[in-house]
Formats: structure tokens, sequence, C-alpha cells
């Protein structure tokens, strides 16, 4: 099976380069705007891919003619494409319209990965049967991206995910973890969220379900998170708790007071039951994914 990733040099895309290579029945094909950013090299194809440019993802998509595409590639800065529009809806719309086009004369199964923030809070968890309601030009983008997936005529599966935490070979790449270990062994002070709620993603999970939905060629949506909905201040607290650091630089601060440009939804969390039925999926719970990422990072 040929699977093609887009936006490879992204959190999720490189962990799926390292899932599929390990793969014996996948032919991997990473693709990403700009230089390969991921170490290892070997084991797949990678070929540099803006999917804005309809001309270059139409030639490496007949180029290869992928059996599925994991479409992980989006603008994801939640603030910025509330302040770039135009931006948002040409990474997001635009570009998923484009491969959708490039894979006209081709049986390809795509997977397109987005997002709870479809969902405006009010009503979490959620499941698949639940109806959208997005607050941002974000939210709206990956909205219009699902419907261009599902109905494009082409098998497909849209797995949605929330809060992914995992670690890049691109050290540059904060995330809630590091981020959180990071401020408090400084001593320095830091604001977290603490009425917003969420079922944070360990990205190698998230990867296992973009490869088992690819082999099981499953269809349909699938919520795939964490089991456990928990405020964000609560993960930054688990944190503190796991490198045993002091609690006292994390303060409290509500959605309202942040008055952030994007709009959020305050609760979300997914019923997971459905992937993990199709996709046997299993997440792992917050405090070993804290261990899994704190071993990734030592290994650094
Ligand atoms: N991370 C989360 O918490 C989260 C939550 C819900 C849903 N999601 C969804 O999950 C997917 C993967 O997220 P992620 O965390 O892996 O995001 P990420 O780390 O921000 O990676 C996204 C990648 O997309 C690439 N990209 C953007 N525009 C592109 C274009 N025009 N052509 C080619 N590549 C382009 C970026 O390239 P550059 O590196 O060159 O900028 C980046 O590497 C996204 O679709 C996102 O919407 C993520």
């Amino acid at each position: 099976m040929k699977i093609l990733i887009t936006g490879s040099n992204g959190l999720l895309g490189q962990k799926l380069v390292y899932l599929l290579k390990t793969k014996t029945n996948v032919e991997c094909i990473a693709t990403a705007r700009g230089e390969n950013r991921i170490n290892d090299k070997q084991g797949y194809i990678f070929e540099t891919l803006d999917l804005t440019n309809h001309e270059n993802v139409v030639s490496v998509i007949i180029k290869h003619q992928p059996d599925c595409i994991i479409h992980t590639a989006a603008m994801t800065n939640v603030d910025e494409c509330e302040l770039k529009p135009n931006e948002c809806r040409l990474n997001n719309i635009t570009a998923t319209a484009n491969i959708v086009d490039a894979c006209k004369d081709l049986n390809t199964h795509l997977i397109y990965i987005s997002t709870d923030f479809v969902f405006d809070g009010t009503a979490g968890p959620y499941s698949e049967e639940d109806t959208p309601n997005p607050l941002s030009i974000y939210a709206k983008s990956k909205l219009e991206a699902e419907k261009i997936v599902s109905e494009s005529g082409h098998p497909f599966s849209i797995l949605r995910t929330m809060i992914v935490y995992g670690i890049t070979d691109d050290v540059q790449r904060s995330n809630i973890i590091l981020w959180t270990k990071n401020s408090l062994e400084q001593e320095k002070d830091i604001r977290v969220i603490s009425d917003q709620l969420r079922g944070p993603t360990l990205a190698e999970d998230l990867a296992l379900a973009c490869y088992e939905a690819a082999n099981r060629k499953a269809t349909g949506i699938y919520h795939v998170s964490g089991r456990e909905v928990i405020s964000i201040i609560d993960i930054a607290y688990k944190v503190a708790d796991y490198f045993g650091l002091d609690k006292k630089y994390i303060h409290p601060v509500s959605t309202a007071e942040l008055n952030q440009p994007a709009k959020r939804p305050l609760k979300t969390g997914f019923v997971i039951t459905k992937a993990e039925h199709d996709l046997d999926y299993h997440p792992r719970s917050i405090d070993e994914g804290i261990r899994i990422v704190n071993e990734q990072m030592n290994a650094k």
C-alpha cells in the first residue's frame, strides 16, 4: 500500500513517517513545504510539496499514484488564522481542494485530520453524530475542508482530534509539557487557561489511528483523542507533579481574561468508542504520555 503524507514536517506528519517506515506493507511518500526536517532520511521517499500550488500537487500525486493520502498539513495556529483569514483559507481549504482535484482519476482513500474546534464547546464530550458549530476562522476552514473531502466521491475517513502533544525532530517547536517543565525549572511564572477542557492526545496514538484507518480502509468520521477530559491547567499541574516541580508558578487564567483573537470552545472532549471499536484505538493515559514524552526528550 502506497501512503502519501502531507505536512510531513509537522508534529503528526513526523510521527507518521517514523511509524509508516516500520510497516512492511507500506511504501511511504512524505511530502512537505520546503526541506525535509526529519532527522532520519532513510526508508521512505521525500517530495517537496506546497499544497497551495495546484500544479505541484497534481504532479506529485500523479507521479506516485498513492492508494491513500493522509492529509495532515494545515495552518494550525488558531489566532494567526483569525488574523490572516485569506492565508488560512488558502492553506486549509484551497489546499484540500487541490488534493481532491489531483486525485480525480484515481481511487485514492483520503484521510483528513480535523479538529474538536468544529464544535462550540457547550455540550462536550462530543460523538461523531453531534452537530458542528465552529467558532473561529480556523475551525470554519477545517469544517469546510471536511466537507470537500466527504463530498469528493472518494473513499474517505475524517479523524478529528484535539490538543496533540509530543516532540518533533526540530527542537524549536514547543508543547504544553516542554513549556510547563522549562518554565517551572526556570522559576518563571506562567498563566494557564483554567476553564477549557480537552482530551489531550499523544501524537503517537493519533499516528497509529491514522495507520489503522488506512490499513482497514475505514470510512466516515472518527473521534480520536485521549480518553481523559481535563482542564489545560490540570495538564500543567500533572507535568509539575511528574517532574517534582513547584506549582506556585502556575497561575490560572480564564478564557475571558486571556481574550485571544480566536474564540475557543470551552468544553470539548470526545466519545471515542467508534475509534476503539473500528480502529483498535487504545490511547495512552496522560500520565503515560508525559512519561513517554520525557523519555523522548532525554534521548535527544
Ligand atoms: N496539534 C493539535 O493540537 C491539533 C488539534 C486538532 C487538530 N489538529 C489537526 O491535525 C493536523 C496535524 O496537526 P499538527 O499538530 O501536526 O500540526 P503542525 O505541527 O502545525 O504541522 C502542520 C504542517 O502543515 C504544513 N503546511 C501548512 N501549510 C502547508 C502547505 N500549504 N503545503 C504543505 N504543507 C503545509 C506546515 O508546514 P511548515 O512546517 O513548513 O510550516 C506544518 O509542517 C492538522 O490538520 C491540524 O489542523 C491538530
